[in-house]
């Protein structure tokens, strides 16, 4: 069996190495620029490597308009999250279609240049009811949306300089890498994760319940930004690499990053993570309870439903679904209603909210709940640095 192919086809690579390089950065000094956050930044670059493969660039009018409405490229092709690159409408004014630009970060450092195929103004209310079925400010998703401007601009990028990652770089591995460790290791199926949480017994379940019926296990915790109150993530690696430690078959499982933001968008960033997945090599991509949601904006398995609408052949990778998962005291195990007949009250189940205060006051939630170890790091990392 051959690996998956990528989401569209080919891997895009956009990262501009020696001579061509060094001729685009001496252009980019005489180029007019663009400023860029740490969140356009991370974009750029998973663009750059193939992670949002078939994306060559930030998307034009056309593609924006169409993954808005449609949740697909002009071309067709499924795509659910819009990557923008907004603007000023000041900037704008100086930017023509058909020039180039430098992409600069805070830093002073030229991270791109982008080849401007269009300049194109947004209802980002309309945008948020699509992506986010809400416009309500209190949407972490819709108030960062409706933070930036409203003018877009759109065209292909060409990385000139790639962001360096504070903290553990061993783990940040390009889709090209990825695919090629996973073939190395003969493994032909790979089922990827995506999480913005510590790992807990039920996310623990659904994963090794999936590695029963595949070859490999990719953690792939998302560490772009996200809200202030999810657990940072370099409390989060130190706890992922305390639970394979001790409870996972080394060979049997990858981790590496996803330094990607978090859009809250919950069905639509489901899609959106499993193409992603696909890039980086996975046949199956799990999805289990409200996927990327948050508060109360998505039901349970809404992720799921909207997944189940696209056709396989769009989509390419295997979605494995998951019901809501939890400790059964009468079972004695871990278990969903598929599996267990046991009133509710034999269930454990405790919110985000229950368990962070617990770890806040130092209390280790039941190890039905959570590994002690990874109990444990949770409770030192918030001792450090106080989760509002
Ligand atoms: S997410 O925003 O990245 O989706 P989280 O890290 O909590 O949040 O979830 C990671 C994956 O595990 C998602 O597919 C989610 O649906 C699934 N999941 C989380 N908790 C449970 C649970 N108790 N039962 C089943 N699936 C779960």
């Amino acid at each position: 069996m051959t690996q998956i192919l990528p989401h569209g086809g080919e891997l895009v690579n956009r990262v501009a190495t020696g001579e061509q390089r060094e001729a685009l950065l001496n252009e980019a000094k005489g180029l007019g620029s663009i400023t860029i956050n740490t969140w356009t930044i991370s974009d750029l670059d998973l663009i750059a490597v193939g992670a949002f493969s078939p994306l060559t660039g930030f998307l034009n009018e056309a593609d924006y308009r169409s993954v808005v409405e449609n949740m697909r490229l002009a071309n067709g092709t499924v795509w659910s999250i819009p990557i923008t690159l907004a603007v000023e409408e000041a900037k704008a004014a100086e930017l023509k279609v058909g020039e180039r630009t430098a992409l600069v970060g805070e830093d002073g450092v030229i991270y791109a240049v982008i080849d401007v195929e269009s300049i194109y103004a947004v209802d980002q209310k309309v945008e948020a009811v699509h992506i986010f079925k809400t416009d309500d400010l209190e949407h972490p998703g819709v108030q960062k949306l409706l933070s930036r401007p409203a003018t877009y601009v759109g065209g292909s990028i060409t990385v000139l300089n790639r962001p360096k990652p504070e903290k553990f770089e061993e783990y940040y591995f390009d889709p090209s890498e990825t695919r090629k460790l996973f073939q190395d290791k003969g493994w032909k199926t790979v089922v990827g994760f995506q999480t913005r949480n510590p790992v807990h017994r039920a996310h623990e379940y659904i994963q090794k319940t999936a590695m029963e019926i595949v070859d490999a296990l990719f953690l792939n915790p998302l560490v772009g930004e996200t809200k202030s109150d999810d657990v940072p993530a370099n409390v989060r690696m130190k706890s992922y690499l305390a639970l394979l430690e001790n409870y996972y078959p080394a060979d049997r499982v990858h981790l590496g990053v996803f330094p990607a933001a978090m859009r809250y968008a919950g069905p639509r960033e489901a899609i959106f993570h499993a193409l992603v997945r696909k890039n980086y090599g996975c046949s199956h991509f799990i999805v289990g309870r409200d996927h990327a949601g948050v508060g109360d904006y998505y039901g349970t398995y809404e992720a799921q439903d909207l997944l189940k609408t696209i056709p396989t052949e769009d989509l390419g990778i295997t979605p494995l679904y998951f019901e809501h998962s939890f400790f059964c005291q009468k079972c004695g195990n871990m278990a969903t209603t598929k599996t267990c007949p046991h009133d509710k009250s034999e269930h454990l189940t405790l919110s985000g909210t229950k368990v962070r205060a617990l770890l806040r006051d130092g209390i280790c939630p039941p190890p039905e709940f959570s590994r002690p170890e990874v109990a444990k790091i949770l409770i030192e990392g918030m001792a450090e640095q106080p989760v509002t």
